[in-house]
């Protein structure tokens, strides 16, 4: 962000209770980068010949299979999309269960959804706020399907458990990985390990293509099957017809294409990635350390053995030792200008989940203690060390506050 960001003269008041804010611009929790480069490959793609349904969607796809490790990759148009593509090929129907983490974003249950299938909440282990696969066991049902784990916040889950308990009874496993490009799990990168990995090129994620998504898989059939369902159930792309006008939908399908325009933007953003990780790697380092000296505060979990892809950066508050609430500090945070936020109210608390299946609190206790006293604080390359001693500086100021 531009600098100075700094504002010289008292900042120890509270910017909430009148005091000089620690920045003085708003500071997002997350935000896209688009370099030059990324700017030529567009312009150069709308030059061409195809906006759609053209070499650049392959070239993405090729390029992003390869990064992580997959056979195949197939580009829809976000990563709700993705989620919905792997949910529909793995099968999923009325009747079927699927058993998923309430601590992530609503696209994650509504995929199950938008199949007719029910969504089945297990809790979280704590120590890593993903899925917990103790609870998932207890959740099992003869109509359990798939298991649908949330890599939360670019930490990987216990892919190892969940693997075992998918192969003893037959089930799916399919990832959402919007948070997780880049991610590792005993050497792995996410996207290589499931049946079916779905990613977001969300602006906030780790690359951009506006909107978009992808799903990854080893397998050539389902690969297949994800190419028609982007593509009305039609049987071949456009370009690969030879000579013949029809068009035979052999299966049920939606419009959920990837522009070319999207994917030379994705192509072009694919190749800073590595780049971008070790960016997110010291910062999160940074915010580690500095949160260490806080009792208050809880820093976001790490795993050995894993490579983090630091999507977000989520703290807890230790809400017992403080005076003021969770709201208190999001509402002094944002008031210093460092965009704040959570991830997330968990899913089953919202008011369409609640009526439509009966959900409620006491469902996932531990889901819903960290959905209480989580904070996401911004985070994202582009982010100056001015930046990071600013979020620093701000929790420090905050807590001193709320604590009372
Ligand atoms: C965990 C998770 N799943 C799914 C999605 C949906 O991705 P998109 O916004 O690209 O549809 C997101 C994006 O915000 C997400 O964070």
């Amino acid at each position: 962000m531009s600098e100075p960001t700094r504002l010289a003269g008292e900042t120890d008041t509270l910017a909430l209770l009148g005091g000089r804010p620690v920045r003085e611009r708003m500071l997002p929790y997350g935000r896209q980068h688009v370099d030059e480069s990324d700017i030529r490959a567009v312009v150069e793609t709308l030059r061409g010949d195809w906006l759609t349904n053209g070499p650049a969607v392959a070239r993405f796809e090729e390029a992003f299979a390869a990064q992580v490790g997959a056979r195949f990759a197939v580009a829809v148009s976000s990563g709700t999309a993705a989620l919905h593509a792997a949910a529909h090929v793995a099968g999923l129907g009325p009747g079927d269960e699927v058993i998923l983490s309430p601590l992530t974003f609503l696209a994650t249950a509504n995929c199950i959804l938008y199949c007719g299938a029910t969504p089945v909440f297990a809790d979280i282990d704590p120590a890593t706020l993903n899925l917990n696969p103790g609870q998932v066991e207890k959740k099992l049902s003869p109509r359990t399907k798939a298991i649908l784990p949330v890599h939360y916040a670019g930490l990987p889950c216990a892919m190892g458990p969940l693997q075992a308990i998918a192969q003893a009874r037959g089930l799916r496993i399919i990832e959402d990985a919007a948070h997780a490009l880049g991610a590792e799990w005993n050497g792995r990168r996410i996207g290589s390990l499931g049946d079916l990995t779905a990613f977001s090129f969300h602006p906030v994620k780790h690359i951009t293509t506006g909107e978009g998504g992808m799903v990854t898989t080893d397998d050539p059939a389902l690969a297949e099957k994800l190419r028609r369902f982007r593509n009305h159930g039609i049987e071949r792309q456009v370009r690969d017809r030879q000579g013949t006008w029809r068009q035979d939908m052999v299966a049920f399908g939606f419009n959920y294409r990837l522009s070319d325009i999207h994917s030379a933007l994705g192509l072009s953003q694919l190749g800073r990635l590595e780049a971008g990780l070790r960016r997110r790697e010291i910062i999160a380092a940074r915010y580690g350390a500095a949160f260490a000296a806080m009792p208050e505060v809880l820093p976001a979990p790490t795993r050995s053995g894993t490579r983090h892809a630091w999507h977000i950066y989520p703290l807890r508050l230790d809400t017992d030792r403080l005076r003021e609430d969770r709201e208190a500090v999001f509402r002094a945070l944002r008031a210093e200008n460092v965009g704040a936020t959570v991830h997330y109210l968990p899913v089953h608390l919202h008011p369409f989940y609640r009526e439509r299946f009966g959900t409620g609190r006491g469902l996932c206790p531990a889901a819903e203690e960290a959905g209480d006293r989580l904070l996401t604080l911004p985070l994202f390359p582009q982010m100056t060390d001015a930046d990071i001693a600013d979020v620093i500086a701000a929790m420090a100021k905050v807590i001193r506050w709320a604590r009372g």
